[in-house]
């Protein structure tokens, strides 16, 4: 076997990360975009001892929970990497996916844990808040997109089928707005050019926020495509400018400079009104969000009375909700400009239980533990990279019953899992919640209790 050799094989089942995995003798190869039952002809473009990857040259007999179409590649499924699937059967395979990483990574014992059906949506498409693309030059135009899989070269779609229809609007605005000014793109390689990123967020009021990230300064040809944009639609809210002149994959800037319009756009979510500004996280589906919340809520046994602290916090949105019955709520959270939004959001909306405290919870929860403050129970909402070691182990010193853990990363929540249940706490309900239809992204939600 050689890369470059195309062989024919079927697909047996989907593994965590979403792709299809099928066997050529004993070769084990991964192909994107395929379903299990996928008879496919596939081209060899990567290749080890025992495994290798191919991608899709022909589909030969269709797998049968595979969507209607002949689309083979994640460009023709503009950038969706579950698109392939039937959207019953991409829960199906969520929950599968969970169940997996589960009892490999966190040695959980199935029958030992209730494990709901994955939570659908009912929009799968124009679901994204937010979207961040990167610019880049096509045959003397400015274009913007995604990258293609494992590389780093743009390809623009007509219409971005996951992110709102506004966004879709303004990226498209701001793309011709763009080349009539003829302005630079940056160039990774030699760390020049001026446009990097457009972000838009919107909100279900139909407003949006605009940041242009660039490397450079803010001229006058900048300002004009800005103010245009602006002034022509009544929809965006606020604009910004993110000045990023460093070497980095990541794309906000250090400095945002906030040029037109409000500094916050607002979202709803049970009556109160957040305030989020460019480095602010808020959750990227509203219509799922509102699901998870309720489901996590639902995992505490009772917050009446409760002291409770949210960690990685956000905009304080988990800890406002749970502030409506709970005695007292401290909400974690290290990006200064998301306490600052979630402090306002508190006065507005006339707040006063909870305890905002800016900085990493690897050291502020420590110290809540430490200086003897009563806690009932904890909700964690971390990034990807999970809970860190050390408030896992403190949690273990501690008498807190009650853990409810949200996590966008079911590999890092298993690994956690498995620490959590050395130190003494038991899984015993997780519910895989679909925030992300289209992708091979699952979101799940645990509940721990304190064994004995
Ligand atoms: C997945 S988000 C959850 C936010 C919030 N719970 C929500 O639903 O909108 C994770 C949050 O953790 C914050 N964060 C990341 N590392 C952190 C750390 N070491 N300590 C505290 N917060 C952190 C991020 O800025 C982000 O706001």
């Amino acid at each position: 076997m050689k890369k470059g050799n195309i062989v024919e094989i079927k697909i047996d089942k989907i593994i965590f990360g979403g792709e299809g995995l099928g066997y050529y003798g004993d070769l084990a190869i991964f192909v994107p975009m395929s379903v299990p039952g996928d008879v496919l002809e596939v081209e060899i473009i990567s290749l080890k001892k025992t495994y290798g990857r191919a991608l899709i040259k022909k589909i030969i007999t269709p797998g049968i929970d595979r969507a209607a179409g002949d689309k083979i590649s994640f460009e023709e499924h503009h950038g969706c990497d579950f698109a392939m699937l039937k959207y019953n059967e991409q829960l199906k395979y969520k929950k599968l996916m969970v169940e997996d990483v589960l009892s490999r990574v966190g040695k959980v014992d199935l029958d030992k844990v209730e494990i709901s059906d994955t939570v659908g949506a009912e929009n799968q498409f124009n679901y994204r808040n937010k979207v961040i693309e990167p610019f880049a030059r096509k045959n003397g135009k400015i274009i913007s997109g995604f990258f293609k899989k494992r590389s780093h070269e743009v390809f623009e779609v007509e219409e971005n089928i996951l992110q709102s229809q506004l966004s879709n609007e303004i990226i498209s605005r701001i793309k011709e707005l763009l080349n009539e000014a003829k302005l630079s793109v940056y160039n990774e390689k030699a760390h020049k050019g001026i446009l990097r990123h457009i972000m838009v967020r919107t909100t279900s009021f139909n407003e949006a926020m605009v940041v242009l990230i660039i490397k450079g300064k803010v001229d006058s040809k900048i300002e004009e495509v800005l103010n245009t944009l602006y002034n022509e639609n009544d929809k965006i809210k606020s604009v910004y400018v993110s000045i990023n002149n460093k070497r980095t994959n990541f794309a906000l800037g250090e400095q945002n400079i906030h040029l037109l319009g409000e500094k916050y756009i607002k979202e709803e979510l049970y009556g109160i009104e957040f305030n989020i500004s460019p480095t602010s996280f808020f959750q990227i589906n509203i219509e799922q969000t509102k699901k998870l919340y309720e489901k996590a809520i639902s995992y505490f046994d009772d917050i009446k009375n409760k002291n409770i602290v949210d960690a990685y916090s956000g905009t304080g949105t988990i800890a406002m909700i749970l502030s409506k019955d709970a005695n007292k709520v401290y909400a974690i959270e290290i990006v200064e400009s998301a306490t600052r939004a979630a402090l306002k959001t508190s006065a507005e909306n006339k707040i006063e239980n909870i305890e905002f405290i800016n900085g990493k919870a690897e050291e502020k929860l420590i110290e809540l533990i430490e200086t003897g403050n009563q806690i009932d129970s904890i909700i964690f909402d971390p990034p990807r990279k999970g809970i860190a070691q050390n408030i896992l182990e403190k949690l273990s010193e501690t008498k807190i019953k009650e853990v409810v853990y949200i996590s966008c990363n079911p590999s890092t929540f298993a690994r956690d899992t498995q620490i959590l249940e050395g130190l003494g706490y038991k899984l015993t309900k997780v519910c895989p919640l679909d925030m992300f239809p289209n992708t091979s992204h699952i979101e799940v939600v645990g509940k721990f209790l304190k064994k004995g």
